[in-house]
């Protein structure tokens, strides 16, 4: 028996149910430091669904080369279809981000609402696994679901809980709660250089940065 999320049933309809949920707000969230990415060559796209994300990165930045990783088949399937002009430059692995032996070094990481997924200790584990193999500029690109305080801290508490027991029943996934991903990002040496939220404080985006690691000098 596995505990592995199935998100197979849910990937040909996924980008439809998206926008009747959520209209464009997590289209224009994902795009929202697309150019910030243009000079980056070596990526590590995880858990991207249907492609939409990694297809305009491939587009926008014709020297990039990308590994990306799924546990989901169709979800792959349909990544690699809309992403095939640019198919020399994409390398697709099929397996849990958990258990994927990253081949950097990565200048870039790309978790867009994945990382939400995971559980806290699933999520430790990945960034304990993924940032050995981080180039020394590395960035990492994290969007998710955020819940505010203030006044939208009820709704968007809701939206969330909805969100994981959908997700729960369509695809199995036995996560309840949005983990914290900025203290084991922090921990590991990276740090946030830029975020935007959006929907009213429910959605971030944020570019996480390898602190520069100090220039040995040649002794005079
Ligand atoms: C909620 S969807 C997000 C899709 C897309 N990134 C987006 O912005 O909407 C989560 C994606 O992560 C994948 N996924 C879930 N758990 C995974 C894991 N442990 N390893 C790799 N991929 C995983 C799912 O198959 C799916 O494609």
């Amino acid at each position: 028996m596995t505990s592995d999320p199935n998100f197979n049933p849910i990937a040909r309809p996924y980008r439809w149910l998206e926008y009747l949920t959520l209209g464009r707000a997590l289209e224009r969230c994902r795009l929202h430091f697309l150019p910030a990415l243009l000079n980056r060559k070596k990526a590590l796209v995880m858990g991207d669904g249907d492609g939409r994300f990694l297809a305009a990165l491939l587009a926008s930045n014709p020297h990039i080369h990308v590994d990306a990783v799924d546990i989901s088949a169709t979800m792959l399937q349909l990544l690699s279809k809309r992403c095939e002009v640019n198919a020399a430059r994409l390398k697709t692995h099929h397996t849990s981000a958990l258990t994927f032996a990253p081949i950097g070094p990565y200048d870039l990481v790309v978790t867009h609402f994945f990382l939400d997924c995971l559980t806290q200790s699933d999520l430790e584990t990945l960034i304990a696994r993924i940032t050995p193999a981080l180039a020394p500029d590395a960035l990492w690109l994290v969007s998710d679901f955020r819940i505010p305080q203030g006044p939208m801290h009820l709704p968007a508490h809701i939206v969330v809980r909805s969100l994981y027991l959908a997700f729960r029943i369509i695809t199995g996934l036995r996560t309840v709660r949005l983990p914290d991903h900025a203290t084991p990002l922090t921990q590991t040496g990276l740090t946030r250089i830029a975020h935007h939220y959006s929907l009213a404080g429910l959605l971030t985006t944020e570019l996480w940065q390898c602190k520069p690691r100090p220039i040995a000098l040649a002794p005079p």
